[in-house]
């Protein structure tokens, strides 16, 4: 890998007139980012020339790789004819068709623009809904950032804020955090509260703590739990959405929650996101209910015609695409974790679908505990070589890696090669 001289002269450049030099804080690392020129396929081409084998993808925004040239003649063409309007559009009719036909709970849709605002919207809807105040969240899920769902997030979140400034006693003393895949927790917390709890809100698999799957039943567990005491179940399929299956965890794991919150893969790239659910429950949304929810840049033709694209495209194709998505990161985590066998390394290898993490802890990684209990310097490390092999994964322990239809099997090759060494270099 040549030097990062540009990133870091942007860098500081940077960091003189944006707080920290990034608009988001997952993308910091240490010394400095790398400032992308440009992305084609499996590839990011950084300003100093260097290319890298991209597993971050956005943070899980992008299925089939960098500028897939079917959602890039969609859009263009959508971007003559007009990029806001404010009115109706039958794109967003279309789209909303598209949601209800592949997603179970989904028998009506409200888009958004982002995975943050649709878990507020979807938090909202089930207060409104249910009538009482209080939201159940797991500790290391994150549901983006805003004030409800800010209490020991993951993401970024677990390493920096904890708890961010700013939010209000009385707006997180209705957010009770419970411990990830633990039955009991959850029974005790319902039977103490169960009738001031709205909605339980979590993600089916967990991407914000590095990937974290849900035990057997657990998710049947949650369903029938909230079911017991009138309260909503939330998925935040916001990374699970169309990445497991068409259907996303829900059917995945065949257990059908109330509301979902979609993003991230929905949008190939734009900013959209969704709340669907059951019709009963969605019909309280403005300008039907009480419930409060609207958006300028909401239902955007631009977003929703590449929504579009890639819906039709893993609706027509999806056995094959997801069979395929699969194939690759069992085979790339099977090798990484053969890898980490023979040296004696503590690392685990953590994988479901297209998403998986390397965790340096010798336990396993069932819940945000034991992901904490990770060496976050030697993943550091990890990255940092991995970086200097031409890889890229996401810059923290916390977050998870993702396979693309753009991966190759070179990639593949390259890519456990660098794992490899950078490994060997620890
Ligand atoms: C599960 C989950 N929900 C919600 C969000 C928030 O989405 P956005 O960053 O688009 O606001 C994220 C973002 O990483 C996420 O992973």
């Amino acid at each position: 890998m040549a030097k990062l001289l540009r990133s870091r002269d942007l860098f500081e450049r940077a960091s003189k007139i944006i707080p920290g030099g990034v608009n988001s804080p997952v993308r910091m690392f240490k010394p400095h980012p790398f400032f992308t020129e440009k992305a084609q396929g499996s590839q990011l081409h950084d300003v100093d020339g260097n290319r890298y084998i991209d597993y971050c993808m956005a943070y899980g925004a992008l299925i089939f790789g960098h500028s897939y040239r079917p959602i890039l003649d969609a859009v263009k063409k959508q971007l003559e004819d007009g990029t806001v309007y404010g009115t109706p559009i039958e794109a967003e009719v279309e789209l909303a068709e598209i949601i209800t036909d592949s997603l179970p709970c989904a028998e009506m849709v409200r888009l958004a623009n982002s995975g943050a605002e649709a878990t507020m919207h979807a938090i909202r809807l089930a207060r409104g809904y249910t009538g009482r105040p209080k939201l159940v969240k797991f500790d290391g899920c994150y549901h983006g950032a805003h004030d409800s769902v800010l209490v020991k997030a993951g993401s970024a979140a677990a390493i920096s804020v904890p708890t961010s400034l700013g939010i209000p006693q009385e707006t997180a003393k209705n957010t009770i955090v419970l411990p990830f895949n633990n039955v009991d927790a959850l029974h005790q917390t319902f039977e103490d509260q169960g009738d001031e709890i709205a909605a339980v809100i979590v993600e089916p698999v967990i991407g914000n703590m590095g990937v974290i799957p849900p035990s057997e039943g657990y998710l049947t567990e949650l369903r029938r739990t909230s079911n017991k005491h009138g309260s909503l179940l939330i998925f935040d399929e916001v990374i699970t959405g169309y990445r497991l299956a068409l259907g996303g965890a829900q059917e995945y794991y065949g257990v059908k929650p109330d509301i979902a919150s979609l993003g991230k893969v929905l949008g190939g790239g734009f900013p959209i996101s969704a709340v669907a659910g059951n019709k009963k429950i969605m019909e309280n949304f403005s300008p039907t209910g009480g419930v409060y929810e609207a958006g300028t840049f909401s239902g955007n033709p631009v977003s929703v015609t590449a929504a579009i694209k890639v819906l039709t495209e893993l609706r027509d194709h999806g056995s094959r695409i997801y069979g395929k998505l699969q194939e690759y990161t069992d085979e790339l985590a099977e090798n990484l974790s053969d890898f980490i066998a023979s040296r004696k390394i503590e690392a685990q290898v953590n994988h479901v679908a297209s998403m998986f993490t390397v965790f340096f802890t010798s336990e396993p990684v069932v819940n945000s505990e034991k992901a904490l209990s990770s060496d976050r310097s030697k993943y550091s490390k990890f990255h940092q070589g991995l970086m200097m092999h031409g890889v890229y994964f996401p810059p923290s322990q916390f977050e998870t890696c993702f396979v693309t239809t753009a991966h190759t099997e070179d990639d593949m090759h390259h890519t456990l090669d660098a794992a490899f060494s950078a490994m060997k270099e620890l």
